[in-house]
């Protein structure tokens, strides 16, 4: 018997299946994050930990949890873990990768269009009883999309998977920047690999798939938005510190940009009060990215399979390191 804390509500039926491994399973039932005290109180006897994204599990917290074989996040970043102080400790890391991909892809798409037809806004419209009649010059003019050109930040599953939306649906001309050439996108989309200025300058939607590095670390500041066409509209799904906050609200003020979809924050779940203001062509989500049901119960499953894959001494089914 091993023991295992979850520092979220999960699905009952994943935590069944880890009792009926005969595991000693402890998750916390209440909703909102794990206080830090909390969090290093309760690793202390654990051989496994269920995080979520939002958990920072850094050497401090694998330092108190000193049995821990594995740390299973749920979600496909994790950039909340500390991966070189997990591995000087042998210890697993997981993520869930692959399932989140359509239903992130289509969030994208859905903030890409909310932002760009100005959906938020004519809906508060419509219940203010303000539609008054059809007109030609109507209030909530918006952008097209269909044959724009769509920029891509990171080239991974996701970013593949929004390309494919903006290609293949929206007839959408598509610019990428990667590490890594996809020659798969190139070939199946017409994809273009471009330099980061050239993303920047040429495109009339920016979708921002890049994990959150020291690299990516406010790869949109100022500089970046001052070289974005000021018909631009921005969407964030990945991490919210890869967009410099403070530059995104100035950029969306003084029209340097005109819109943007923003599903991440740099300091969540606390939002920027400029963008709070801000309501032309800004749609704002609360990390919502993966949240269909079904998605988030194959989430919680691949935890839950790699946990018990780990705690029987087999191999991890999808570690990061
Ligand atoms: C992830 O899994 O990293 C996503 O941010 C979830 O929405």
């Amino acid at each position: 018997m091993a023991r295992i804390y979850v520092t979220c509500r999960i699905f009952e039926d994943e935590i069944e299946r880890l009792r009926s491994a005969e595991h000693d399973v402890r998750m916390r039932g209440e909703e909102g994050p794990i206080a830090r005290d909390e969090l290093l109180r309760r690793v202390t006897d654990v051989d496994a930990l269920i995080c979520l994204l939002s958990d920072v599990i850094d050497a401090q917290v694998m330092a108190a949890g000193h049995n821990l074989r594995i740390i299973a996040n749920l979600g496909v970043g994790y950039d909340n873990i500390d991966v070189h102080a997990a591995r000087e400790r042998g210890i697993v890391v997981t993520n869930t990768p692959g399932a989140l991909t359509e239903t992130t892809a289509d969030l994208t798409f859905a903030l890409l269009l909310a932002a760009a037809r100005r959906i938020v806004e004519a809906d508060e419209y419509v219940r203010a009883e303000r539609f008054l009649g059809w007109e030609l010059l109507q209030e909530h003019l918006g952008s097209d999309v269909f044959g724009k050109t769509l920029g891509i930040v990171g080239m991974g599953r996701i970013g593949t998977a929004v390309a494919r939306r903006g290609h293949l649906g929206f007839g959408m001309n598509i610019l990428y920047h990667n590490r890594h050439r996809s020659l798969d996108a190139e070939q199946e989309l017409n994809a273009r690999s471009v330099s980061f200025d050239e993303l920047l300058t040429e495109s009339d939607f920016i979708c921002v798939h890049t994990p959150l590095t020291q690299e990516t670390h406010h790869l949109f500041n100022r500089k970046a938005f001052r070289m974005m066409k000021d018909n631009a509209i921005i969407v964030n799904v990945a991490r919210g510190p890869v967009v410099d906050e403070d530059a995104l609200v100035w950029a969306l003020e003084t029209g340097e940009i005109a819109g943007a979809g923003i599903d991440v924050y740099e300091n969540e779940p606390k939002v920027h009060p400029g963008l709070l203001k801000l309501k032309e062509r800004v749609v704002l989500a609360p990390h919502l990215g993966s949240a269909t049901g079904k998605t988030r119960r194959r989430m919680a499953k691949i935890a839950v399979d790699n946990v018990l894959s780990v705690l029987s001494g087999r191999e991890p089914l999808d570690p990061v390191i």
